[in-house]
């Protein structure tokens, strides 16, 4: 089945490590017949969550007007969302988490509308050598997924990526090109 990605990236570094293994899943994806929308939070106007539960009181999601306006559209319309980053303090960098929160109009408690999305897949790069480094971020997205109904397709974490570029060296866009085909 042809599907709608929605694909989420959060790194300030265009053509950085984590930018890169977002266009290799989207390449891998379109190579498949889906439709994949690439979405940089790092570039948005994007605040956070006012927790001030008016959301859909107006014509759109949220209250608040800025960039997840447009986000909003793909949100509603896409089966399936990526989170392609880097690794920010063992976490979600700011921006994209700002959008994580706003889908409280969604699935959080504020949210009376479901979302169309149905799956969802985590690619994040990092320095640190350490695996364990990613098991915070790892425990939030399954749970999140779990909590918002979404069937966790894959996860792809790379580890001693520092420099843009670097991840060249290893096989992560190979994987994440793959990942995006058989989504
Ligand atoms: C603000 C900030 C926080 C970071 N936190 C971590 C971290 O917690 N663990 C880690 O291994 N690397 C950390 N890094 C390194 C990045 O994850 C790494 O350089 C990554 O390859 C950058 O990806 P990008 O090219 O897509 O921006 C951090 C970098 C920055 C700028």
């Amino acid at each position: 089945m042809k599907k709608k990605i929605l694909v989420l990236t959060g790194s300030p570094r265009k053509g950085g490590n984590s930018d890169m293994l977002a266009d290799a899943f989207i390449a891998g994806a379109k190579s498949a017949g889906h439709e994949a929308y690439k979405f940089e939070t790092a570039f948005m106007d994007l605040h956070g969550c006012n927790a001030c539960n008016t959301c859909w009181s107006t014509d759109t999601a949220c209250s608040q007007k800025d960039d997840f306006n447009k986000l909003e559209p793909l949100v509603e319309s896409c089966d399936a969302v990526v989170f392609a980053a880097p690794l920010y303090w063992f976490a979600f960098p700011a921006q994209l988490k700002n959008v994580i929160d706003r889908f409280y109009a969604y699935g959080g408690t504020g949210g009376p509308r479901p979302m169309t999305i149905k799956e969802s897949v985590l690619l994040f790069c990092s320095h640190g050598t350490d695996e364990q480094g990613y098991a915070p971020i790892v425990k939030i997205y399954e749970m999140s997924a779990n909590y918002l109904g979404w069937k966790n397709r894959g996860v792809l974490t790379v580890n001693g990526v520092g420099k843009p570029g670097e991840i060249q060296k290893t096989d992560a866009l190979e994987k994440a090109g793959q990942m995006g085909r058989d989504l």
